[in-house]
């Protein structure tokens, strides 16, 4: 009896809501709610976020929706989270990322955070100026979602939610590719990572272990030909709260001829920027093997043997890197196990966990 009551309350529902689908009625009672988001930044700078897209709950929500939202690509199988998940740091584990086709790129997936405090240029090579521009990229590359913009736009279109939380948003139900990349700009700027270890260090909250402080000094030192002190380097390039210095920089993996994969001079043609790369945010480092553009190195222990002796010389390759060439900078196992001590610290298990981060759905 209480069945039959529930079913037959429910009949207007049910064809109200099919009659909005077919109509594509607006619904009047949801409105456009511009409150700001507030990003909590601990004792970062401040985060360098457009004027004109501004981050507000209701576009951060929006934007969260899209990245873990497998609509956006071609066969439904695959969202931003499948090559970006948050336990490792929003990056892939795997050396190349898989797409639908099942076809595989030639580039490690980039760690996401901290995005409000890069410069511009994204992608290994720079190739995206804004966040904006680089959000929808993904969608159409045939190597990841390989979905149309317009295919992707009918499909969220079909959806009240998606209809509702666009008017939310940005004042209107009208789906475009702006507001897709504004929205995914918006949540990718809303993911920050200030809590690991060594933040904690730095506010005196925290000690170091002797290991981990030993790799603290080594990081922050320069490399001393009289060989009095033990310097990595490493802060020069790794610079800043971000451990990243916004530039492009070539740190010597391959020697001139070896270079496979040419990096920024695809994007700028000049032979000055043969093989740069993004310097990458050391942050969570631990969690997001494989390293470098390629993810040649399953470890932070060969990464840091490449630096030791390993490094190649070039015609591009960066001049702070002089003393990496042979003979090279003569770290021994238990400078370079102090070094990775350190590089440990910089993991950041609130961000990793933060629930505000995680899967909408
Ligand atoms: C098939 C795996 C895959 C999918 C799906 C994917 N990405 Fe990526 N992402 C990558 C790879 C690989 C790179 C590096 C590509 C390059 O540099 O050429 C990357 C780079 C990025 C970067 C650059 C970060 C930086 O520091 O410059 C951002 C931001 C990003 N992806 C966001 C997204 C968003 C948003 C989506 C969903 C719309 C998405 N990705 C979907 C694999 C993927
Ligand atoms: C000349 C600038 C420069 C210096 C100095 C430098 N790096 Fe790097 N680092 C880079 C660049 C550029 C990349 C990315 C290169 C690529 O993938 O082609 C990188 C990548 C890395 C990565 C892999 C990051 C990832 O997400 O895959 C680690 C780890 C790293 N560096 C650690 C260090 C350590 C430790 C030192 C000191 C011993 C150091 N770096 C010194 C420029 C530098």
């Amino acid at each position: 009896m209480k069945n039959i009551v529930l079913f037959i309350l429910s009949i207007p529902v049910v064809l109200f809501a099919c009659k909005k689908d077919i109509d594509n009625n607006e619904n009047t009672d949801v409105e456009f709610d511009d409150t700001p988001y507030v990003l909590e930044h601990s004792y970062f700078p401040a985060p360098n976020i457009a004027e004109d897209n501004q981050l507000t709950i209701q576009g951060v929500k929006l934007g969260r929706m899209l990245f873990y939202d497998k609509a956006l690509s071609n066969d439904n199988s695959l969202s931003c989270a499948g090559c970006h998940a948050q336990g490792d740091a929003f990056s892939d584990t795997a050396q190349f990322s898989t797409g639908v086709e099942g076809l595989q790129g030639g580039r490690q997936a980039m760690a996401i955070f901290n995005m409000a405090w890069h410069g511009e240029g994204f992608f290994w090579d720079g190739r995206a100026p804004l966040l904006r521009n680089q959000s929808i990229l993904p969608i159409q590359d045939p190597l990841e979602m390989n979905e149309s913009l317009d295919d992707v736009i009918a499909k969220l279109g079909a959806s009240e939610r998606y209809r509702d939380q666009f008017k939310r948003a940005f004042g209107s139900e009208t789906i475009d590719p702006l507001k897709i990349s504004l929205a995914l700009e918006q949540f990718m700027n809303s993911i920050v990572s200030v809590d690991s270890k060594y933040d904690q260090y730095l506010l005196g909250q925290e000690t170091l272990t002797e290991s981990e402080e030993r790799g603290r000094q080594i990081f922050f030192t320069e490399f001393d030909p009289s060989g009095t002190l033990v310097g990595g380097e490493c802060f020069h390039c790794h610079a800043g709260v971000n451990f990243a210095n916004n530039e492009f920089m070539n740190n010597g993996l391959d020697g001139d001829g070896a270079q496979e994969d040419v990096g920024l001079f695809d994007v700028t043609e000049d032979p000055a920027d043969m093989a740069k790369f993004k310097v990458p945010s050391l942050r969570n480092i631990a969690v997001s093997p494989p390293y470098m553009h390629d993810g040649r190195f399953e470890t932070l222990e060969e990464v840091v043997a490449h630096y030791n002796s390993g490094v190649q010389p070039s015609a591009t390759v960066d001049e702070l890197m002089q003393y990496n060439l042979e003979p090279g900078l003569g770290l021994t196992p238990e400078n370079i196990a102090d070094l990775v001590a350190f590089m440990h610290t910089l993991t950041d298990q609130t961000f990793l966990s933060n629930p505000e981060y995680d899967n909408p759905f």
